[in-house]
């Protein structure tokens, strides 16, 4: 793959060898099939689209989908997916691997770099990809500009701490800024127009829509390669949706499934998810002074992250990161800043 993902190819310049040479390119970086795989398999044309348009884009998506949910896409019957069930299992197979093989794997795992070094080796190389991150703290912590400095470190080569993808972010607050993107991109020495071109912005406007978004990300994430995907805030527009007790429940249980898309999705393309989430005042803290506030969502959102972070704020630009949860970091803490290009290192 090339040093820097290029904006969409004219490939009315170029001669077939060099085309055929880009769709190999292409096809050994996927980690995936795409849905029209299964056309291979005996699975009709009108079928996969079908699956497509229900957001089941990739053959790992439909292996990965239990019976009901592959039901419920129009057009699809409880033979049908038993089918599809059978075939795709065959093509991603789901078996035991030694530990051995599994640690070869997880060292080939591509960090992304969050732009201060005490940062990335607290989180022993970065935000990690095919796995959900979520940053939560109070307003001004910087979880906005770390997810800006995400969208650029994310298209970066891979030995300068990068994942070598396009990113898409998900703006539930109405806070993205492009012009924020120019200025790390210059930062890191890469072209502005082109960092721009690899990031593609929807803004949701209710949580109903925020899930449906889901289905297009996976639509473009089948076409092209994505190291990332943003949800800033993942709980902000479930917190104003579903008001009051009586509707907490609910709240809970679309907040649930909306997460449990996320982490299908950080399998299936291998993606970093990062996601951001407000914090409330604690009552039971209060009493202890320990921590005026806990983070929205519940255990729904604790137990979806597979890394949890608490951004804390410091001594003017500085901020503090807490890792709070996580399958291989002890809970232990660094510092950064917020500056005009991103998150920085610290300042003394
Ligand atoms: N161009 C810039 N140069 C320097 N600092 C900046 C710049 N843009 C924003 N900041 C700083 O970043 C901080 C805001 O951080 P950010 O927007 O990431 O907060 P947040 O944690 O997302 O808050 P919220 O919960 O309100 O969304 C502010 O302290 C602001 O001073
Ligand atoms: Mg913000």
């Amino acid at each position: 793959m090339a040093a820097m993902m290029e904006a969409p190819l004219d490939t009315t310049q170029m001669d077939d060898e060099e085309q055929l040479e880009e769709m190999e390119e292409e096809e050994a970086g996927a980690a995936f099939f795409h849905v029209t795989e299964l056309e291979n398999h005996g699975i009709s044309r009108q079928d996969t689209q079908k699956l497509a348009a229900g957001g089941f884009c990739t053959v790992q998506s439909v292996a990965y989908a239990t019976i009901k949910k592959l039901c419920e896409v129009k057009g699809i019957s409880d033979t049908k997916a038993q089918k599809l069930r059978e075939i795709s299992y065959k093509l991603v197979p789901s078996t035991f691997v030694t530990a051995a093989e599994e640690l070869q794997q997880r060292q080939q795992m591509i960090m992304l770099s969050t732009g201060s070094k005490e940062l990335d080796k607290l989180l022993e190389g970065g935000i990690e990809t095919g796995s959900l991150t979520e940053l939560y703290g109070e307003f001004r912590t910087g979880k906005t500009q770390l997810c800006h400095t995400l969208c650029v470190t994310a298209q970066l080569p891979l030995d300068q701490g990068g994942g070598e993808g396009k990113a898409m972010y998900i703006d539930t607050e109405g806070t993205f800024r492009p012009q924020r993107l120019q200025s790390i991109a210059e930062r890191y020495g890469v072209s502005p127009e082109m960092v721009l071109e690899n990031v593609v912005y929807a803004r949701a406007h209710n949580s109903e829509q925020q899930c449906e978004l889901l289905k297009q990300a996976c639509a473009l994430m089948s076409e092209d390669r994505f190291s990332l995907l943003i949800v800033d805030s993942a709980t902000a527009l479930y917190r104003t949706d579903y008001m009051g007790r009586g509707e907490l429940s609910e709240r809970q249980m679309q907040l649930a499934q909306f997460l449990r898309q996320l982490t299908r999705m950080s399998a299936e393309f291998g993606i970093a998810v990062v996601l951001t989430n407000q914090v409330v005042a604690n009552p039971d803290g209060m009493s202890f002074a320990k921590d005026a506030t806990k983070p929205i969502g519940g255990n729904i959102i604790a137990h979806a992250s597979h890394t949890r972070l608490q951004l804390k704020k410091a001594r003017g630009e500085n901020r503090v990161c807490k890792v709070i949860d996580s399958p291989s970091i002890a809970e232990s803490e660094a510092s950064f800043s917020v500056s005009g290009v991103g998150v920085a290192d610290a300042v003394e």
